[in-house]
């Protein structure tokens, strides 16, 4: 078959843009371990000097990382003046880690990808198993980091008012059941919007239990909060809300869990189902999902390798769409379930007994 050489310049061209991403993925991550952006935030034009003593880094290195910054467009640089300076757009990306677009820590969840390059290789050689708690620690502050941010912007002021009269139910005083809750951001931001509620945090992954404990105790709200270590079917008491975010897809028994939960609400109950975005069919998402390249790539090497790992291994995958998450909800047993709302990265469903 003949090459067509215009296809595949444009294939090299998507390649380069890749092989950058990765790259420039990387100095973002060490951007932010090493305190650079936070060392420029709102400091103005800096030298490569300036920045490197402020962040007690290498000068020969510091300037470097900065040309590859101002290069990848995230760091402006004055060639007449030789400064570097991280607008306030960038410093909110980059530097703050409050701020409703920080998504530079979201990288380590990317370098665990590298890292566990080997052990998602056996797994597709092998019964495609490869349970959460194998993976390098930098995916569990990653995928905290990640999804933290749209957490803390949406959770408490769009998506769970979106949910038909949780809002007002937890504001009163409401229990709630956060299952596969990792790091515990999700519970943190609603032990602070519903202080007369209590926020009680599930996951399977001990040190992952261990850092939400950290973390509610860090944000004041360890007083109406509570973590145990447990499955996704054996954590105990009933819920007027019961939360997965971003996590039943990663379950090998999204039905019986979906279930469990239905057995763990309170009568009128809502299950808050938050799942990366997806299109329904798979040819459509592939060419009309914006994210849908970087969610096949998590799903193939973490999340479908851990519900494979889990009895019944059902590898939903993190790019399952609507129409087969109902599917399991139905089988479970729900009799509504609806789109409550969504974002560019998540879709927040509501199913109902
Ligand atoms: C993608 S992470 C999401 C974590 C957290 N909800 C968030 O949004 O940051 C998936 C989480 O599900 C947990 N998990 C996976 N399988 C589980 C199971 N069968 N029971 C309980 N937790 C499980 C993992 O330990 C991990 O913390």
């Amino acid at each position: 078959m003949a090459v067509d050489e215009q296809r595949l310049e444009q294939l090299m061209g998507t390649m380069v843009g890749y092989m950058t991403g990765g790259a420039v993925c990387f100095s973002v991550w060490l951007g932010d371990e090493l305190g650079l952006y936070r060392a420029m935030a709102g400091s103005g034009p800096l030298s490569a000097d300036d920045v490197a003593s402020k962040s007690k880094c290498n000068p020969r290195l510091v300037r470097e990382w900065l040309d590859g910054q101002a290069a990848g467009g995230l760091v402006h640089y004055d060639a007449a003046k030789d400064t570097y300076e991280l607008s306030e757009e960038a410093a909110m990306a980059l530097a703050d880690d409050e701020s409703p677009a920080f998504v530079a820590r979201a990288m380590n969840a990317f370098g665990s990808m590298f890292i566990d390059m080997e052990k998602v290789r056996d797994a597709f050689r092998g019964d495609g198993a490869l349970s959460w708690k194998d993976h390098h620690p930098c995916l569990f502050s990653g995928t905290e980091w990640f999804f933290r941010t749209g957490y803390r912007a949406m959770l408490a002021t769009a998506w769970i008012p979106a949910l038909d009269g949780v809002s007002e139910k937890l504001a009163q005083g409401a229990n709630v059941a956060d299952v596969g809750c990792g790091h515990g951001a999700s519970v943190v931001v609603m032990a602070e919007a519903f202080p007369n509620s209590k926020i009680a945090g599930f996951d399977f992954h001990e040190a992952s239990i261990a850092t939400a404990r950290k973390r509610a105790a860090d944000a004041g709200v360890a007083d109406r909060t509570s973590f145990e270590v447990t499955t996704a079917k054996g954590y105990p008491g009933t819920y007027d809300l019961v939360c997965f975010f971003d996590c039943l897809h990663d379950m090998g028994d999204p039905v019986g869990i979906a279930r469990y939960a239905l057995e763990h609400l309170e009568p009128d109950g809502t299950v808050m189902l938050v799942e990366p975005f997806a299109l329904d069919g798979r040819a459509e998402n592939m060419t009309e999902n914006p994210m849908a390249a970087l969610l096949y790539a998590a799903s193939s090497s973490i999340c479908t390798p851990n519900s494979l790992s889990q009895e019944v291994g059902l590898g939903l995958g993190a790019q399952a769409g609507e129409e087969r998450l109902r599917q399991v909800f139905e089988e479970a047993g729900f009799g509504s379930f609806r789109r409550a709302t969504e974002t560019p990265l998540n879709m927040i469903l509501e199913a109902k007994a």
